[in-house]
């Protein structure tokens, strides 16, 4: 199986295990990227059994009502019981960096509200260590070299995503050769510097599953229980 076929079959399982959740009033956070569309291709064949989604970008809020499952505003949204998306690494304690699409905001956002995060990934992603991946850090536009400044002086090498801009109208600083050894402190750390928006690791606020495709099938690991 490539890659490809390995996406697909996780965002299928994803399907399969979200629906102890599904209720007909239900609305579900749907990721960005490909792992994340095609989870959105298997979600249009029960749409019949939820309400509708929140998305984290634009582009998938798209792919979702070109499927015609209705996007709500995420403020119009009272409780969000599972959020799908992938990722670009995990590690064993379902920390991740995400981002490479550049709709990480949006996604720390609906993961911050969601009772479950489900995390969707191809057995590529799996790493002992974060870092190998670069960690894309979204910046306020004018901050981008004050803030580059400060994140070499920690001993990355910030590279700026050349046009690209965020849906939030930001620019995006893609870290190479941290040393990742504390995600939760570094996630901390990077947020704090001025102009940054956020950044790509998911540590504070890890995925409570982690659905690994792999050729013989699919893992499911699980990590901190879901919230109350
Ligand atoms: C987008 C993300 C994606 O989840 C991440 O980049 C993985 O993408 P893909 O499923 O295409 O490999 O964080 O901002």
């Amino acid at each position: 199986m490539d890659q490809d076929q390995l996406k697909a079959e996780v965002a299928r399982y994803a399907t399969e295990y979200i629906d102890r959740y599904l209720r007909s009033d239900s609305i579900i956070g749907v990721g960005t990227g490909s792992t994340a569309n095609y989870f959105i291709d298997a979600l249009a064949k029960v749409k019949h059994k939820f309400d509708g989604a929140v998305a984290s970008s634009e582009a998938t809020a798209e792919r979702l009502q070109a499927c015609g499952i209705p996007v709500y505003d995420l403020n119009s949204v009272n409780e969000l019981e599972v959020y799908v998306d992938g990722a670009d690494e995990a590690n064993d304690a379902l920390q991740l960096i995400k981002g490479a699409g550049g709709a990480l905001t949006r996604e720390k956002i609906i993961a911050s509200v969601a009772r479950l995060f489900i995390c969707i990934v191809d057995e590529s992603k799996k790493v002992s260590t974060l870092g190998r991946f670069p960690l894309p850090v979204e910046v306020i536009p004018m901050a981008r070299s004050s803030v580059a400044r400060k994140l070499a002086a920690m001993g990355g090498q910030p590279v700026y995503r050349e046009n690209f801009v965020t849906d939030n109208g930001n620019v995006i600083l893609d870290v190479h050769d941290l040393q990742i050894d504390q995600p939760e402190t570094l996630e901390q750390d990077i947020n704090g510097m001025v102009g940054t928006v956020t950044n790509g690791l998911f540590a504070v606020r890890p995925a409570n599953v982690l659905l690994v495709g792999t050729p013989s099938g699919v893992e499911e690991k699980t990590g901190q229980p879901q919230r109350s």
